[in-house]
C-alpha cells in the first residue's frame, strides 16, 4: 500500500478531488507503522488545541476532529487546512515548505489516520456552485449563525466562516454538509431541523459571497478567459520584477503590477476545481497536468510580455509548468513564491470562477 499512497502523494493539493474519490473507494490505506506515526504526530502537534482524544475545544476553540459530518467530506479542505493553516485563527499551517514540522507525506497520513479513527466511511460531495438568495441567507445568518460565528464571521465559540484562506479551497457543498448535518458532539446543531433545504442553501450563497471580503457582492460567473485576454492590459507597461533566485516573483511585487496595471500574464497551474472556487483576477487556468502547456504556447506572447505561473503547493505545479515555458524559448518568465495560498494569507485579493464540472475536464483530464 506504501506505493499507493505515495503515487497519490503526487496529486495531493492538485488535485484532490480525485483522491477523495480514491479514498471513497477505500483504495488507500495506511500500514500499522504509518498509522503509529500519524498517532504519534497527532499528539505531539495538535492535541494541545483539538484535545488528545480529537474531542475539540480543548483551547482556542479548535473544532472536533472526529465528528463525522467533518471527516466523511471534504479531503481537500481538511488537507489544506493542516498543511496551510487558517490564516488570521490560531491554526496555523503545519507544512514544512511555510516553515511547519511535518512533510507532504506525514500530513497525509494524518488526514488518513484522523478519518480511520472516527471510523467514517468518505463521501464524494458535489463540486457544482450553490445558488441561494443572498439577501435572505444574510438575514438567516444574522439570527441563527453570528452568536457563535460572529457578525462578520471572524468567529467566536464557532470557526471564522468569513475566512477568506478558508473560503478559496472549501467548496459550497462541504460547507452545506456542515449546515445540513451540523457537527456532531459539538454546539454546532444540524439545521436540517429548523432550516428548509431553499434556506440552507441561501446562507451558504452568503457564506460563500464572503469569499473576497465581508461586504455583499453577488458571485460573477466566470468562464475562463479566452487566447484575445490571456495578456493582462495589454496597453499597461512591462512590471520591473526584482527575481528571488532568478525564478520567485513575491506576491508584493505581483499585487502591485496587477494594481498598477501593467502588462504581463497570470498561469494559475492548479487543478480546475481549484480556479472554480478561487482565483487571482485575470489568471488563465493551465492545469499542469494536462500537458497543454505547448498547445496554449502557441496564444502566449513571445515579445518578452511577463508570464507568472502559480499554484498551490505553493511552487512545485508552477515550477514544472514554467520550466516547459522555458524549454519552449519564452523569456521573462517567473514563479509566484508564496503561492496562491500564501497570496491569500497575506491579504491579497482572488476572484471565484464558476464554470460546470463538464468546463472542468475534471472526470476526462486528457
Ligand atoms: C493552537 C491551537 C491549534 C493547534 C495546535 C492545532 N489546531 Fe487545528 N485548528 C485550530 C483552530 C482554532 C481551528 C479553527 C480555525 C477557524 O476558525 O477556521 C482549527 C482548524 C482545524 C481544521 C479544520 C477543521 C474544520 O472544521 O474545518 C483541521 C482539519 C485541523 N485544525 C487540524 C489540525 C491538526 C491535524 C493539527 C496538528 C497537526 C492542528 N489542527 C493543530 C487550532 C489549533
Ligand atoms: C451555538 C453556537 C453555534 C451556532 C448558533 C451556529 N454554529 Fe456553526 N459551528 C459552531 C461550532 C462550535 C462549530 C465548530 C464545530 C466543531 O467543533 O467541529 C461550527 C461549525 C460550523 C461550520 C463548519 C466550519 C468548518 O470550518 O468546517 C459551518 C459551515 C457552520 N458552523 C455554519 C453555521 C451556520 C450557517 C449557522 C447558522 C445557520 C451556524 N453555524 C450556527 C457553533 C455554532
Amino acid at each position: 500500500m506504501k506505493a499507493a499512497t505515495n503515487l497519490f502523494l503526487v496529486f495531493i493539493g492538485l488535485q484532490l478531488a480525485l483522491v477523495e474519490n480514491t479514498i471513497a473507494q477505500g483504495l488507500l490505506t495506511l500500514t500499522s507503522e504509518q498509522a503509529a506515526a500519524a498517532a504519534a504526530d497527532y499528539q505531539q502537534y495538535c492535541a494541545l488545541c483539538h484535545g488528545e482524544d480529537r474531542q475539540g475545544h480543548v483551547n482556542d476553540h479548535a473544532p472536533s476532529l472526529r465528528s463525522r459530518s467533518l471527516l466523511e467530506a471534504g479531503v481537500q479542505e481538511r488537507f489544506l487546512a493542516m498543511g496551510y493553516g487558517r490564516p488570521g485563527t490560531p491554526m496555523a499551517g503545519f507544512f514544512e515548505e511555510i516553515g511547519g514540522p511535518l512533510n507532504k507525506e506525514q500530513l497525509f497520513h494524518l488526514t488518513l489516520w484522523l478519518q480511520d479513527q472516527a471510523g467514517v466511511e468518505q463521501i464524494v460531495l458535489p463540486l457544482d456552485t450553490i445558488t441561494g438568495d443572498i439577501e435572505a441567507g444574510k438575514r438567516i445568518y444574522a439570527d441563527q449563525c453570528s452568536e457563535c460565528h460572529g457578525a462578520t464571521g471572524e468567529g467566536v465559540t464557532g470557526t471564522a466562516l468569513g475566512n477568506p484562506a478558508m473560503l478559496s479551497v472549501t467548496t459550497d457543498h462541504f460547507i452545506r454538509h456542515a449546515i445540513v448535518n451540523g457537527r456532531q458532539g459539538t454546539k454546532m446543531a444540524a439545521f436540517r431541523e429548523n432550516l428548509n433545504s431553499g434556506e440552507i442553501d441561501a446562507v451558504t450563497a452568503f457564506i460563500r459571497s464572503r469569499a473576497t471580503g465581508w461586504e455583499v457582492h453577488k458571485p460573477v460567473i466566470r468562464t475562463p478567459p479566452t487566447a484575445d485576454e490571456y495578456v493582462l492590459n495589454p496597453k499597461g507597461e512591462p512590471p520591473e520584477f526584482e527575481l528571488k533566485d532568478e525564478l520567485y516573483v513575491m506576491s508584493k511585487d505581483l499585487n502591485e503590477a496587477l494594481e498598477d496595471k501593467r502588462r504581463l500574464v497570470l498561469l494559475d497551474t492548479r487543478s480546475m476545481s481549484m480556479w472554480q472556487m478561487a482565483h487571482i483576477e485575470g489568471s488563465v487556468p493551465l492545469p499542469y497536468y494536462y500537458d497543454e502547456v505547448t498547445k496554449v504556447a502557441d496564444d502566449l506572447p513571445r515579445d518578452g510580455t511577463w508570464i507568472v505561473s502559480y499554484c498551490e503547493c505553493p511552487r512545485a505545479a508552477a515550477e514544472y509548468v514554467n520550466k516547459q515555458l522555458v524549454d519552449l524559448g519564452f523569456k521573462n518568465t517567473a514563479v509566484l513564491w508564496e503561492g496562491a495560498y500564501g497570496w491569500v494569507g497575506l491579504g491579497y485579493p482572488m476572484s471565484r470562477g464558476e464554470t460546470t464540472l463538464a468546463d472542468m475536464n475534471l472526470l476526462d483530464p486528457e
